[in-house]
C-alpha cells in the first residue's frame, strides 16, 4: 500500500448513510460547497466520498464511466469541483463482480479502475465484498485486497483504501498490509440499540457495534485503523444520543465519516462534529483505541490514553434514564494489552470538560455526575 496516507483517523463526508443509491453531481457539489460554509471542512471533515451507485457502464475497453444521467459533466469534473474546494474525492468500489447494489464490480479490473479514477483525481477508495462468489469458489479477502492495493499503487497516485469486508474474516489482523482502515462489522443504522435483520445481513445500532470494538482495540492504530462505519451523527432522534455516538467514536480513534444531509444540518449538530476537543481525542497522534476502564449495567466509564500523557475518558449512561454516577479515583487505569497504563491515584489531575472546555475540579475529589439518557460526558485528565 501507499504508506503514511492516514497516519491519524480519516474525516470526510460520505453518501450512503442518508442518500443510499439517490446521488447525483449537484448533491455532491451542494455538500461540498456545505462542508466549507458550515466549516467542517476546516475541522477535518475532507473526503467527499461517492458511495454506491454512481456507476454507469463500462465501455467497449472495458473503462467504467459513471451513469450518465445523474453525472452528465464526469468525474473528472466533480473531482476538480471538489479539488477546487480544498477536498479530496472518494469513490467506492467492489472486490466482485458487481457492487451491493448490482453497480459493476471491480474484479478482473483492478488495474485498469485504479488507472481510471487517478485520472479522475480520486484520493480515497471504499472497496465493497459483495458479489465476491459463494462457498469453496468465494474469493480470498486477504489476495483480493492486496490485489486492489498494488493496483492502486501502481496508478501513481496516492489513494487511501477503505476495505468494506464487514468483520468476517477479520480484516484487523491482515488489513494494515494492503488498506489504511477496516470496516469491522456489518451496516450501521440510526438507532441507538438494535439490530435489525435483512435476511442473513444485519445492520446494528450505536451500542452493538461499540460492544464489538474492545476486543480488537490492540490493532486499530496510525495507517491502519478498525473502522466501527461511518457515522449517523445528524440521523439519530436526540442529542444525547448523537453527542454520545461522536463521543465512543472519537475514544476509539473511529474514522469520522459523516454520513448525514450536510447542507440541512443543524447548528446544533455541527457543534457537536466540529467541538474541537473531541476532534483532538479522536486524532491524537497515538491512535490508541479506549478501553472500557469502569462499567455498571447502566454506566461505562471508557478511558483512552493520550500522546501527551493525558487521558481522555467517556462516562456513558447506556440507559434510557438519568443517572447518577460518581468517579473516585482510586481505580488503576490498566488497559489489559500493556499499550499504556496510567497511574491516577499517585497524582492529581486536572479535570476539563472536553464538551464545554470548562474545569471541573481535581482528582482530589471524587467526581459526581447526573447524565441524562444515553448520553455521554467526556473529561480529559490533565497533569498539573
Ligand atoms: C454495503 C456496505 C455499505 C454500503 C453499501 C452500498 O452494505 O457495507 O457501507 O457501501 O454496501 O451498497
Amino acid at each position: 500500500k501507499v504508506e503514511g496516507l492516514a497516519l491519524t483517523p480519516p474525516m470526510g463526508w460520505n453518501s450512503w448513510n442518508h442518500y443510499g443509491c439517490n446521488i447525483d453531481e449537484a448533491l455532491i457539489r451542494q455538500t461540498a460547497d456545505a462542508l466549507v460554509s458550515s466549516g467542517l471542512r476546516d475541522a477535518g471533515y475532507v473526503y467527499v466520498t461517492l458511495d454506491d451507485c454512481w456507476h454507469g457502464t463500462r465501455d467497449e475497453q472495458g473503462n467504467i464511466r459513471p451513469d450518465p444521467d445523474r453525472f452528465p459533466s464526469g468525474m473528472a469534473a466533480l473531482g476538480d469541483y471538489i479539488h477546487a474546494r480544498g477536498l479530496k474525492f472518494g469513490i467506492y468500489s467492489d472486490a466482485g463482480s458487481m457492487t451491493c447494489a448490482g453497480r459493476p464490480g471491480s474484479q478482473g479490473y483492478e488495474f485498469q479502475d485504479a488507472r481510471t479514477w487517478a485520472s479522475w483525481g480520486v484520493d480515497y477508495v471504499k472497496y465493497d465484498w459483495c458479489n465476491t462468489g459463494e462457498g469453496a469458489d468465494r474469493r480470498n479477502p486477504r489476495e483480493a485486497y492486496a490485489t486492489i492495493s498494488r493496483a492502486l499503487a501502481a496508478s501513481g497516485r496516492p489513494m487511501v483504501l477503505s476495505i468494506c469486508e464487514w468483520g468476517d474474516n477479520q480484516p484487523w489482523l491482515w488489513g494494515r498490509a494492503s488498506g489504511h482502515l477496516w470496516r469491522t462489522t456489518g451496516d450501521i443504522t440510526n438507532c441507538w440499540d438494535c439490530v435489525i435483520g435483512h435476511g442473513n445481513w444485519q445492520s446494528r445500532g450505536i451500542l452493538p457495534i461499540l460492544d464489538q470494538q474492545e476486543a480488537i482495540r490492540a490493532h486499530s492504530g496510525p495507517d491502519g485503523w478498525n473502522d466501527p462505519d461511518m457515522m449517523e451523527v445528524g440521523n439519530l432522534p436526540t442529542l444525547a444520543e448523537n453527542r454520545s455516538h461522536f463521543a465512543l467514536w472519537a475514544m476509539l480513534s473511529a474514522p469520522l465519516i459523516l454520513g448525514t444531509d450536510v447542507p440541512a444540518m443543524r447548528p446544533e449538530i455541527a457543534a457537536i462534529l466540529t467541538n474541537p476537543r473531541l476532534l483532538a481525542i479522536d486524532q491524537d497522534a497515538d491512535g490508541i483505541a479506549a478501553f472500557r476502564w469502569i462499567r455498571t449495567p447502566e454506566v461505562e466509564v471508557w478511558a483512552k490514553p493520550l500522546a501527551d500523557g493525558d487521558w481522555a475518558l467517556a462516562v456513558l449512561n447506556r440507559s434510557g434514564q438519568p443517572q447518577a454516577f460518581a468517579i473516585d479515583w482510586s481505580q488503576q487505569l490498566q488497559d489489559g494489552t500493556n499499550q499504556r497504563d496510567g497511574q491516577l491515584a499517585s497524582t492529581t489531575w486536572a479535570i476539563e470538560d472536553s464538551w464545554t472546555g470548562r474545569a471541573a475540579g481535581t482528582t482530589a475529589q471524587p467526581l459526581d455526575l447526573r447524565l441524562e439518557p444515553r448520553d455521554t460526558a467526556v473529561f480529559r485528565l490533565r497533569q498539573r
